[in-house]
């Protein structure tokens, strides 16, 4: 018999609960602190920007917190994703490995952002808030968080980081067709801009920067709150319906992950996907390896510090014990494939610090090489981002062809690449450099770092 090719759930065994990984790490999590006072932050400090709700889950010690039924609702128009059996990428590779894929790119912008973005507009619509601000680097959060304001009904004011506003004109047109307005960052409506803009007029800005402006927009008007696509426990804890469903579907499958693997650029998508998995690894003993893919242009994990760091550019948000690069790392024009932020998200760093989580780098070229494989035998053209777990599967399976190896393995792909083919043009063109980030550049951007307590 023909074996099947995708697993599907039905809309009744959608998860109605988050995951909370917060009771389950293997050491506590260093609190966020006050930018000035350099204190643990209060609910009461973020309040300006975050609504309540949002502010409890940030903090939450509860394992489990239900899904509000108007949220499963807007789910429902794409989840549960299918989990899909990639046979013609092992038939290419002729490895003995069974690769697995969660399929995040059949969401209505393409990508998992929207499984954070709808939550995150139904909480603040729910505490009366009319607009959310929020930057966005390569257009797939922005167009997400413009698509989940239009369901619930709020206004959207996206800063798109400048180089990308230029490049992808498209992912543009998606955010203003959900009705939000974008504008490239650095822009002169704030501070944190017009500062950049007088020291640099042609910043092609970054994720740091417009951060910092989305933040400012949001603090110095009363209406509106901020929005972030990655990074913070909650946003993790959005995505973590991503996992939950692999599980379930793995079971249905009788499967068992040997290896779970993910791009990082904050690290939501892959967070969410193996959080759940952390318990199978950390208390049944399980033996799951959770590698984390991120570009050799941009190596938190692989080469950054384990210290506390701003979020943004500018030194407004809170600081977060994580691996980074120092908040004034601007990454190189150059790079076409995303994954462009200095920082990681505070949980995913603490489970590498602790071993739980490996991580590898790889150059550009690579990623997309693997990205047209992926392709031209799944049919489906992976965003640049993605398109770096593949590189990593795509060699695990290798490396178990050369031992003769079965192994399970199992990726998120977080987005699809139909908005990003400039960067695949650049590719086909010979005109993409591989570049690793200098030592000596890392060095020098840590040695901003705010003094450490
Ligand atoms: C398709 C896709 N995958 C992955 C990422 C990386 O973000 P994160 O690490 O938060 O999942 C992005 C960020 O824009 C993205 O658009």
């Amino acid at each position: 018999m023909m074996e099947e090719k995708k697993v599907f759930l039905s809309e009744k065994d959608l998860p109605r609960e988050w995951y909370n990984v917060l009771p389950d790490l293997p050491d506590e999590l260093p609190p966020p602190l006050h930018p000035a006072t350099g204190k643990p932050l209060t609910p009461d400090d973020l309040l300006p920007i975050f609504p309540m709700a949002l502010i409890e889950q940030e903090v939450s010690g509860e394992r489990w917190i239900e899904i509000p039924e108007e949220v499963i609702n807007a789910y429902r128009l794409w989840r549960p994703t299918p989990l899909v059996r990639a046979f013609a990428l092992e038939d290419y590779l002729k490895t003995p490995a069974r690769i697995y894929y969660k399929n995040e790119s059949v969401s209505p912008p393409g990508s998992h952002k929207p499984n954070t973005a709808v939550a995150q507009a139904y909480y603040n619509k729910k505490e009366g808030v009319k607009r959310l601000t929020t930057e966005t680097g390569a257009g797939q959060w922005g167009s997400a968080l413009a698509f989940a304001c239009n369901l619930f009904g709020l206004e959207c004011t996206i800063y798109m980081v400048r180089v990308s506003f230029e490049q992808k004109p498209y992912r543009k047109s998606l955010m203003q067709a959900w009705g939000a307005q974008v504008f490239p960052s650095p822009t002169d409506r704030t501070e944190a801009g017009r500062k950049i803009r007088s020291q640099d007029p042609d910043s092609p800005g970054s994720l740091g920067i417009a951060i910092s402006e989305a933040v400012e927009d949001a603090a110095t008007h009363e209406e509106a709150k901020y929005s972030l696509g990655s990074v913070l426990n909650h946003v993790l804890l959005h995505q973590t319906i991503v996992g939950l469903e692999v599980k379930k579907q793995l079971e249905l499958l009788g499967e068992r992950p040997d290896v779970m693997i993910g791009c990082v650029g904050g690290g939501s998508n892959f967070a969410g996907f193996f959080l759940p998995f952390v318990p199978d690894k950390l208390k049944d003993g399980l033996q799951i390896r959770f590698v984390a893919v991120e570009p050799t242009s941009c190596p938190t994990l692989t080469k950054g510090l384990y210290a506390y760091d701003f979020g943004d550019t500018v030194g407004l948000t809170p600081l977060l014990k994580m691996f980074t690069l120092g908040h004034n790392f601007v990454p190189p024009r150059i790079h076409a494939g995303g994954l462009r932020y200095h920082g990681d998200a505070p949980i995913l760093c603490l489970l590498a610090k602790n071993k739980v989580v490996e991580a590898v780098a790889y150059p550009q070229n690579a990623v997309f090489e693997a990205a047209v494989t992926f392709a031209r035998t799944e049919g489906i053209i992976p965003a640049p981002e993605t398109a770096h777990a593949i590189k990593a599967v795509i060699d695990e399976a290798l490396r178990c062809k050369e031992e003769g190896r079965e192994s399970c393995i199992v990726f998120n792909f977080s987005g699809h690449g139909h908005f990003d083919m400039s960067a695949y043009d650049q590719y086909f063109s010979g005109s993409l450099e591989d570049y690793a980030l200098p030592q000596e550049e890392i060095e020098r951007a840590l040695k901003e770092l705010p003094p450490q307590p």
